[in-house]
């Protein structure tokens, strides 16, 4: 059996949710390597809709176990909350998930700190989703955070909360002019946070390896996408974790030689939510259309997405980064109503023209997508089970894609349920789902 890292290859908010849990049954576990509740997987079940936040969108398929790595930032609170609202809706979260000892913890303080960093930045500010995530991943990184095994152990957690609130109230809070952290209030929330999270936690490094010894298959979940990747994404305008395939090796604690294959998802068109350079983005109909036929409203935050043509700069970048060797693509459904629709494949700066995706930030603000244009198909694709069924401009569209990207497009979405989608029957997909 193998094992597949699944990603987004936009920024963010490609559908992987409703892929990792069409892909589920053919897998034993799912694991997710890194973010927070930044993130927001959304699975229509028969007309329900379940948005997945921190828990792997496998949960919902019975006796999955599902994994929260250490790459993780983990607000107890949220956690909790997800916890019971799967609970409520029936599904065996205690059964199932597994969350990692060496996951990193958010406090209150991360929060405050991100709104503050933001109204600083004033025009300039990245436009989060204001979870704490970022100021999370900095304490992590300074050495400074605390980790979820440090829950387990009521000592320890009193002498970290200790000088966790010492340092960020004489650091920050207080010459700031905020409030200063009440470290016993604080020693007595995150202890009982402990409580009711010790049956989850486990060494999740350990466990992985060990069942993928005994053969069993993980599916490997992403959040974010290759464009919000620290190291690889449109920076500063991205989220504080690696998104891009190798972050799944560091978040979970397993070799490289252990993924058998990436799987991109991409839409069929572009969105993005929150500040920063997004060549394709339109403000004209066709942008009212995608959003209003896409339903293109943040499942985190609520907010508008910024929505635009297909860029094969971003993809064929995507594609490289993270040697993808087959893409979902959703959504197509929104295209169905479109009289001809645009496909960007170079973007045009001062004379030239730029196909690999620019470091250059002031590039990607100035430069003007080059497009070509295909015709639409104008047919309703949300209920085609078959490949072959398919308009004939729909096929020369995902044809034209596989081409410019050089990579097969082994799924094709055109729904939100389980059913609206087709799997190539000869793509390397398929044999992944045999
Ligand atoms: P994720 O963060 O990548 O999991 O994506 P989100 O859940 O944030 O956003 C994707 C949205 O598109 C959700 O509302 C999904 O229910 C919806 N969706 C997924 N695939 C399709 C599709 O093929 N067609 C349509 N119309 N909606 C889809
Ligand atoms: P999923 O997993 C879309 C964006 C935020 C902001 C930037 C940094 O659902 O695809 P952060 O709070 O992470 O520090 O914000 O990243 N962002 C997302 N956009 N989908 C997501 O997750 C996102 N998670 C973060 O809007 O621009
Ligand atoms: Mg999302």
């Amino acid at each position: 059996m193998s094992n597949i890292a699944l990603l987004g290859t936009q920024w963010g908010d490609e559908g992987k949710g409703k892929i990792i849990d069409l892909l589920t049954p053919y897998f034993d576990i799912v694991a997710r390597w890194q973010g927070g509740h930044n993130a927001g997987h959304t699975v229509n079940i028969k007309g329900k809709e379940i948005i997945l936040h921190l828990v792997p969108s496998g949960i919902l398929c019975e006796d999955k176990k599902c994994v929260i790595g250490n790459g993780l930032v983990i607000d107890p609170e949220a956690l909790l909350r997800e916890i019971r609202y799967l609970e409520e809706l029936g599904y065996n979260v205690r059964k199932n998930l597994l969350i990692s000892d060496r996951a990193h913890l958010i406090f209150p303080h991360h929060r405050r700190c991100e709104d503050f960093t933001e109204g600083l930045r004033g025009k300039k500010k990245i436009d989060t989703t204001s979870r704490g995530i970022g100021p999370a991943y900095e304490s992590k990184y300074a050495r400074e955070g605390l980790r979820v095994i440090d829950l387990m152990n009521p000592a320890v957690l009193r002498e970290k909360i200790h000088s966790l609130s010492d340092m960020v109230n004489r650091r920050f809070l207080e010459p700031c002019g905020l409030k200063p952290l009440d470290r016993e209030a604080l020693l007595v929330q995150y202890a009982a946070y402990g409580d009711d999270l010790r049956e989850f936690i486990v060494d999740t490094s350990l466990f992985l390896n060990q069942e993928m010894d005994k053969g069993k298959s993980i599916l490997f979940e992403g959040a974010q996408g290759t464009q919000l990747d620290i190291d690889h994404g449109t920076y500063p305008y991205v989220t504080s974790s690696s998104a891009v395939v190798g972050g799944a090796c560091t978040g979970l604690g397993i070799g490289p030689t252990r993924i058998d294959g990436v799987l991109g998802v991409s839409k069929a068109y572009t969105t993005r939510v929150g500040a920063g350079p997004f060549p394709t983005e339109l403000s004209d109909r066709n942008s009212a259309s995608i959003l209003e036929r896409g339903h293109e409203y943040g499942a985190t935050t609520g907010r508008e997405r910024r929505c635009g043509w297909l860029d094969m700069v971003v993809l064929k970048y995507a594609c490289r980064i993270n040697h993808i060797d087959s893409l979902a693509l959703t959504k197509l459904d929104v295209l169905d109503t479109f009289e001809d629709i645009s496909i960007c494949i170079g973007y045009c700066y001062k004379n030239s023209v730029i196909r690999d995706f620019p470091a250059e930030s002031w590039i990607l603000e100035a430069c003007t997508p080059q497009y070509t244009t295909v015709k639409g198909w104008k047919a309703d694709t949300s209920s085609l089970k078959e490949f072959t069924d398919l308009p004939e401009k729909a096929k020369d569209y995902i044809k034209k894609i596989e081409d410019l990207v050089e990579t097969e497009v082994g799924l094709i979405s055109t729904g939100a349920e389980r059913d609206q989608t087709i799997i190539r029957k000869d793509s390397r997909l398929s044999r992944w789902t045999a």
